[in-house]
């Protein structure tokens, strides 16, 4: 379990600054950088891919956390999202998110690098429908 210190938190939003490069966004225009802190202590980054089928589009954040459990990881600690205005993560990818870790921290920064929030996912998604709810 991996503890969300200064350092940690500056590593987390440099990396998502530094994926949101890789954001593929020719309709929006908005290019979004995720970076997902695991528990054994890897970060896994995403940026938002979109397409010309618009639907079809999906989130840098969930993009992170796809990766990150399709190489095996199933505990996220932190979560630092990048835009130009500090956007926050929407609906769908604060209920992905929820699926392994409700409790986790998420930090919003602006492309400077400046942390402009940090709350926790509980806050962001109350009352959340969670894997023990089909138990
Ligand atoms: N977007 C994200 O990547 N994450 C969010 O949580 C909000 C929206 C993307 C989707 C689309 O490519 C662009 O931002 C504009 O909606």
């Amino acid at each position: 379990m991996s503890i969300l210190n200064d350092d940690l938190r500056k590593d987390l939003v440099e990396a998502a600054r530094h994926a949101r490069q890789w954001a593929y966004v020719p309709y929006s225009h908005y290019p979004v950088g995720a970076a997902l802190l695991s528990d054994s202590g890897k970060i896994y980054d995403g940026v938002n891919v979109e397409n010309a089928a618009y639907p079809t589009t999906i989130c840098a954040e969930r993009v992170a956390v796809f990766k990150a459990v399709s190489e095996g990881e199933r505990g996220f600690t932190a979560i630092a999202i990048v835009t130009r205005n500090g956007g926050m993560p929407c609906g769908a990818c604060r209920q992905v998110m929820a699926e392994f870790n409700h409790k986790m921290t998420v930090i919003i920064a602006d492309d400077k690098g400046q942390i402009v929030k940090e709350t926790s996912l509980e806050k962001l998604l109350p009352d959340a429908f969670l894997p023990a709810d089909l138990k």
